[in-house]
């Protein structure tokens, strides 16, 4: 459809009121109700400039505009406020959504544009637990706007492969390790270990160091050391498997932290030339206190590299490997200070450009009803359990909703894993929540269940009509209100999908959807579909399959997918 806002802040432009075009396209709004029209525009900031009454001028402005597909122009107190054609509306957004349905959304915005985003990055040996979910969902929601405007996306999981607790893993091994035990049960076990270890080692200086001592032979290249290491991270990549499989995400990469240490070398060497490192008390620090951060350590006493260390090859290595826009971090915000340090340190060694792109996403804390999480105390849940547990009773609510449906089980699947996913993202990212299963899976709340039951109710309705098919077509009966605040609704999924690169922020995108299957309810509820009158019926049923569509791509974005009875 045309862009209205545009073309009506050219036509107000053309008035010479006194704004330029930015500003009165900055002013003008969407109306809270929709009684008042499609679009309005506040005078209160002309009657400075024009020493005039408000409400006078948007009478004056009101009565002398006449705009092309704009029906009405009205003025309502200080306001101006423009009623589109209906009838062209509607045929141009149910036919365009028909045409190009799969793409419709879709955006060429991006084309060339390089971004990187890093998203989940659980670490080797230790659970993928409950607390993972954020990152995991929110990044790949990211990754999936930003494709669908047709940028260049490498989707990066920067796996927890390096540093003191592979140490800690490594001398537990030694000591109490039991292989049979842990091919038997990869995860628990390793946490088993390392939860034992990190007690013992809590004031004892002796396996302190054997610790340290131990990650520093890895990073020496000990054969023991590296044989244990990789095991680990074998028997750890494939239960991570399993769960992103669940979760139906991919990545192009799985670049860790101990990919990246290959560039450290490098990096310390050009710290070191421009005599950014500074030594005390045997370790290497950077300085920042001219930025009123704390100094950041990036070679410890034994001459070990730190988490800080990595990022910093990293972040260099992105960019003149992807000629990046921006290299996104999606992390949660208790990693603030740590990626403020990264960004300082990558300017003072003046790569200002590189220090630029990196953007630190962050999101608030998940708990789960009555636990707390902690995993160096062993108190985890595990992301999979929770997923499985989700799914079951997911299984049984579908089961007793006494509805034919074939294939329940994988039904169960993809509306128990949606329910989890919607949930997640339908909040703004920084909020905290609480991880609540009465809550998710309330198939009249504003859930993932709901959703998905409204796209199968528009299914069915098709089904049932024996039309699932249309080609372009001239509407000429849509004329409820119902309709039409349906159809405005479609028409804005892409300013949704925009809006929520722009903030980095899934929930618009989520939100949008909900507000589509929240007014199709109300159409379907207060609107009989199937009428005698052939040419209202086939209106109507083209608009349920235009919904059908919008809700699908918009699941889809959110990394959903459907199912076509409920
Ligand atoms: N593995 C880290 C953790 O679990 C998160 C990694 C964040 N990304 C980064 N480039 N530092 O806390």
């Amino acid at each position: 459809m045309k862009d209205f806002k545009e073309i009506i802040a050219k036509k107000l432009e053309e008035k010479e009121l006194g704004l330029g075009y930015k500003e009165i396209y900055d002013l003008i709004e969407i109306p809270p109700q929709e009684n008042m029209g499609d679009f309005a525009f506040p005078c209160f900031t002309l009657a400075k400039t024009m020493r005039k009454n408000p409400k006078l001028i948007a009478e004056e402005v009101a009565s002398s505009l006449e705009i092309d597909g704009v029906e009405k122009i009205v003025n309502e107190n200080a306001y101006v406020n423009f009623y589109l054609d209906r009838q062209k509306v509607t045929n141009d957004v149910i036919n365009e959504v028909i045409e190009k349905e799969d793409d419709y959304g879709k955006s060429d915005m991006g084309k060339g544009i390089n971004e990187l985003v890093e998203f989940s990055s659980v670490n080797i040996a230790k659970p993928f637990h409950i607390g993972h979910i954020r990152s995991t969902v929110i990044g790949d929601v990211i990754r999936n706007i930003y494709e669908y405007l047709g940028y260049n996306v490498t989707a990066s999981n920067y796996i927890g492969d390096y540093g003191t607790q592979f140490g800690v893993m490594i001398a537990a091994y030694k000591l109490w390790g039991d292989k049979e035990a842990i091919d038997k049960d990869p995860i628990n076990e390793l946490l088993n270990l390392y939860v034992r270890y990190t007690k013992e080692e809590e004031d004892n200086e002796e396996y302190q160091e054997k610790a340290r001592q131990e990650f520093k032979n890895l990073e020496d290249g000990e054969e023991e050391a590296m044989r244990l290491w990789q095991w680990f991270k074998d028997l750890s990549l494939r239960e991570f498997d399993r769960v992103y499989g669940m979760l139906d995400i991919k990545y192009d990469n799985y670049h860790g932290e101990s990919y990246h240490s290959q560039w450290m070398p490098a990096a310390l060497e050009e710290l070191k030339e421009k005599n950014l490192l500074v030594e005390s008390d045997g370790a290497y620090i950077v300085d920042l206190s001219e930025f009123n951060l704390p100094p950041s350590m990036l070679i410890k006493s034994n001459g070990s590299s730190a988490y800080i260390t990595r990022d910093v090859a990293t972040a260099l290595y992105r960019h003149r490997t992807y000629g990046l826009d921006k290299n996104i971090y999606i992390v949660g915000s208790q990693q603030k200070l740590h990626f403020q340090q990264l960004k300082k340190i990558l300017y003072l060694m003046g790569h200002e450009d590189v220090s630029e792109e990196v953007l630190h996403v962050q999101f608030g804390m998940v708990s789960l009803k009555d636990q707390v999480l902690s995993t160096r105390k062993g108190h985890v849940v595990f992301l999979e359990d929770v997923l499985n547990k989700t799914i079951e009773k997911t299984y049984s609510i579908m089961k007793d909703r006494d509805n034919q449906i074939e294939n329940l089980d994988e039904a169960a699947k993809i509306v128990g894993i949606g329910a989890v996913k919607f949930q997640e993202l339908y909040n703004s990212r920084i909020k905290d929540y609480v991880f609540d299963w009465d809550e998710l899976l309330n198939f009249e709340g504003e859930t993932g269940p709901y959703v998905h039951y409204t796209y199968a109710r528009a299914k069915s309705v098709l089904r049932k009509a024996g039309k699932e098919e249309f080609g372009q077509m001239n509407f000429e009966k849509l004329n409820t209100d119902e309709e039409y605040s349906l159809i405005k609704a479609l028409e804005s999924f892409q300013d949704a999908i925009i809006l929520a690169k722009n903030r980095l922020e899934p929930s618009v995108v989520a939100r949008k959807v909900m507000e589509i299957a929240q007014k199709f309810n109300k159409f379907y509820n207060s609107t009989q579909i199937l009428v005698d009158d052939e040419k209202l019926k086939e209106e109507r049923l083209a608009l349920t399959k235009a919904t059908s569509i919008v809700i699908k791509n918009g699941l889809g974005i959110l990394g959903i997918k459907t199912v076509e009875q409920m």
